[in-house]
């Protein structure tokens, strides 16, 4: 980025605070906030306007909006995203669920972009929405439900009107970082129910159509906790772990038939996701090593990952767990 470039909400973090111009104006909005400038040194490759997701409400669009002002002369600039390159959804449909909200939303935008169809499931109605107002009619399907609840999963049968190709499970929640003995039952059931059964559930709703269509694609999220017992809490940990047998056990079972079952291993990644620690016992633990780790990434590189093993790309890939994690599995 030469001096010239102006500085936009895609202008990384990074390139904001070595800009004489954006620097000082961005510093002067963390010292307003009482907030120390490494604090952001994990996020420094990301876009700004990622902060708007990643800190839940804290760092408003006004804010961005106020600061591309500020570094512009007044002038709100706005930079285009980058066309796509393939359409490889073309003719497609996929089931996408979390699409109200980071990786979920990204993917069934980039399925969409390329020429898909999204069933896309959520809890937030509104969310949803705004993904199907920002596509052409008919693209997405908007299906809100709980993942958890066999109406959920009747809904998603409901909706679809044909063969579905695809099927990308994202929906997940987190469990405070809490450490086994600090594991209620109520997080327990609620991480395994949301991270486990959803996925198993809406696999076993949508395999019979693959095998009757001769193949299909699915692509689950497990987490870098799925590898490591030293990236989350107790019940995340378990749960990405079953994810993984999840997705082997289908991939083996299936191969015959046409039907391919990856999943990613995101590492850490700008989102709404809750990411706080719930407990101090685990924030002494894991602290350390979380501190080392490759910096997070948006949701947008994880799209492409999974975009990819949807896709005949992937088309010899089954049974991987794909970490897309900047290298932090080989840490
Ligand atoms: N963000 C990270 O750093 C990270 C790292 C590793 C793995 N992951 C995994 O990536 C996936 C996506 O997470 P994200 O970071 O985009 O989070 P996010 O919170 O931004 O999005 C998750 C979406 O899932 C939806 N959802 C939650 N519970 C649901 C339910 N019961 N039924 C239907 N929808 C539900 C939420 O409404 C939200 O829109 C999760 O499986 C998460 O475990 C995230």
């Amino acid at each position: 980025m030469d001096a010239t470039t102006p500085l936009t909400g895609r202008s990384t973090i990074e390139q904001w605070l070595a800009s004489p111009v954006g620097g000082p104006l961005l510093r002067g909005l963390l010292e307003q906030g009482g907030i120390d400038e490494s604090s952001l040194a994990p996020a420094r490759q990301l876009p700004l306007a990622n902060l708007v997701e990643a800190s839940r409400g804290r760092f408003t669009q006004e804010v961005v909006d106020q600061l591309v002002r500020g570094a512009n002369g007044g002038e709100l600039v706005e930079e285009e995203a980058p066309a796509p390159t393939a359409q490889r959804f073309t003719g497609r449909t996929t089931v996408v669920t979390g699409a109200g909200s980071g990786i979920g939303r990204v993917t069934a935008r980039r399925i969409l972009t390329e020429g898909g169809r999204v069933i896309a499931l959520d809890i937030n109605a509104g969310a949803l929405a705004e993904l199907a107002a920002a596509h052409p009619e008919g693209t997405v399907v908007p299906v809100t439900a709980d993942v958890t609840t066999a109406e959920g999963i009747d809904a998603v049968l409901a909706a679809t009107d044909g063969p579905v190709h695809g099927l990308a499970n994202v929906a997940g929640i987190t469990d405070g970082h809490r450490p086994l003995h600090e594991t209620d039952d109520d997080v327990w059931g609620r991480v395994m129910a949301v991270n486990v059964d959803g996925p198993f559930r809406l696999m076993r709703a949508l395999v019979p159509g693959m095998l009757e269509e001769g193949g299909g694609a699915i692509v689950n999220v497990a987490s870098e906790a799925s590898l490591r017992g030293s990236a989350a809490g107790t019940a995340y940990t378990v749960s990405k772990h079953a994810v993984v047998g999840l997705t082997r056990s289908a991939a083996f079972l299936y191969a015959p038939q046409g039907i391919r079952v990856n999943a990613v291993a995101p590492g850490p990644v700008a989102t709404g996701i809750e990411g706080t620690f719930a407990s101090e016992f685990s924030r002494a633990r894991l602290g350390p090593f979380l501190q080392m780790i490759p910096p997070v990434t948006d949701a947008d590189t994880l799209a492409s990952s999974i975009a990819w093993l949807l896709s005949d790309d992937a088309r010899n890939v089954s049974g991987v767990i794909l970490p897309s994690d900047g290298g932090w599995s080989v840490q």
